[in-house]
């Protein structure tokens, strides 16, 4: 007879679309059926506890179910669930965003809050391209990083520049400009804040392209120390600086897409604090809201809002339904009062105990060629060494061994990468070496 389980699996097949997720393989690796969550654990419906070694897509910064987190949602839910935010205000919009410029500093006067990533990129550029043709520069390209990832709505998708997200698309997105970037194959934490990268002969292609191009590109987007999608490449702190710094002494703003790097993964607040640099615009998602509830934003800087006063046409155009949803802005509250209290000493506690564990799973495994660190990130790029997969998918067959150590991990291809919550117990981490090493051996030897 079938059980719940096996029944709830059937009637996913049946009903349901997973994102990234290619039909032919749901056999090889049909959806696991989870109940609950607590700190870095998932409840499978089997009674199974996995790891969640990637904060379930880079989200759950605190651990899933944070007490404080879920208390703050719990009250919002007893005194008011949404209303639109045009014509309307409430507390948890206007703590959050008072929060988050104050975290932010002088260089950030005004939030625009959205949904997802995707939508906080895409108010960004439009923000910055709107600004521009009002100010009658009519300058109408993005310029962005090769590699970088900064969501699929078709604007975002765009400034994408990583084939595997654009090909079926290639044909419908707007030209941008993109940039090369250095990846540095090793990296240390203590590496951030070095000038890392900028002797790297893309730093100076880069700037080059920037000069040349300057007259028609009305915002870079950067994605500032970690392009987490594009295979955790780490470009070194000091590319960062002197390509912004190029970027805004040509005129162009700047986006720091920290979706994936801001709110403490890093070891600080904010990702481009290490570069020194102030970006023109910082895009937050993810674990914004304590990695509870869909929120995004967009922190600006003074120039865009006096820009869109005047005429009613020059007002910005754009407003998604569920914008500053008050319960997912008061887990946001919660969020970022927990990062405040834990940036420092127990979260780089966190981080020195993950470069231990990736020295451990480096010298253990032959299999890894290179492995860096950034924060809470944790990257190691791997060839086959005794075996490799006939089919060639490494990244699937790590993914299904590790899941079978009871560990959730979802490589970028060869390259393997962690992202926990920021502090893990010992168990957790025991638990994420062994079953990194095991997963590793099994597959490539
Ligand atoms: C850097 C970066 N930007 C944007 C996005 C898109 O965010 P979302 O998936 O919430 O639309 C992501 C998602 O992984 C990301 O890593």
């Amino acid at each position: 007879m079938a059980t719940d389980v096996d029944d709830l699996i059937a009637r996913d097949a049946a009903a349901l679309w997973h994102p990234a997720t290619h039909f032919d393989d749901l056999d090889a690796l049909p959806p696991v059926a989870i109940v609950g969550a607590e700190g870095p654990w998932l409840h499978a419906a089997s009674g199974a506890r996995i790891l969640d070694a990637i904060a379930s897509w880079w989200t759950s910064v605190h651990g899933h179910r944070h007490p404080r987190v879920m208390a703050a949602i719990h009250r919002q839910v007893d005194t008011l669930d949404h209303v639109m935010f045009a014509g309307f205000t409430h507390a948890p919009a206007v703590l959050l965003a008072e929060g988050l410029l104050a975290a932010a500093g002088p260089g950030f006067s005004r939030v625009f809050f959205a949904d997802s990533g995707s939508d906080a990129i895409e108010v960004a550029l439009k923000l910055c391209l709107q600004y521009d043709a009002q100010a009658g520069a009519g300058r109408r390209r993005v310029a962005a990083f090769d590699h970088g990832y900064h969501g699929e709505t078709l604007g975002a998708l765009a400034a994408c520049g990583s084939p595997t997200y654009r090909a079926a698309f290639a044909d419908l997105l707007t030209e941008t400009l993109f940039l090369p970037t250095p990846s540095l194959a090793e990296h240390r934490q203590h590496d951030l804040g070095s000038a890392a990268g900028a002797e790297d002969p893309a730093c100076a292609a880069a700037l080059e392209l920037l000069g040349e191009h300057a007259g028609s590109i009305g915002a870079l987007v950067v994605e500032p120390v970690v392009q987490c999608a594009g295979q955790m490449r780490m470009h070194g702190t000091g590319f960062l600086r002197r390509v912004v710094e190029h970027a805004q002494a040509l005129g162009i703003p700047v986006i720091a897409d920290e979706i994936a790097v801001g709110l403490g993964r890093t070891g600080r607040m904010f990702a481009h604090a290490w570069s020194g640099v102030v970006p023109d615009a910082l895009c937050l998602g993810k674990g914004l809201s304590g990695g509870a509830l869909p929120l995004s934003a967009v922190l600006l800087s003074p120039r865009f809002a006096t820009a869109f006063r005047g005429a009613p046409s020059r007002a910005f155009a754009h407003s998604h339904t569920f914008c500053a949803n008050p319960i997912a802005a008061a887990a946001g509250v919660a969020s970022l009062g927990l990062l405040a209290e834990r940036l420092g000493a127990p979260i780089d506690a966190g981080i020195a105990a993950l470069d231990r564990a990736r020295d451990a799973v480096a010298r253990a495994c032959p299999a890894v060629v290179a492995s860096r660190q950034a924060g809470a990130i944790v990257a190691f790029d791997l060839r086959p060494h005794r075996r490799r997969p006939a089919d060639g998918r490494i990244g699937l067959h790590l993914r299904a061994a590790a899941m079978a150590r009871g560990v959730l991990l979802r490589p970028l291809g060869d390259t393997l990468y962690w992202m926990p919550p920021l502090e893990l117990p010992p168990d957790a981490l025991d638990r994420l070496v062994d079953a990194t090493i095991g997963a590793i051996e099994e597959v490539l030897g």
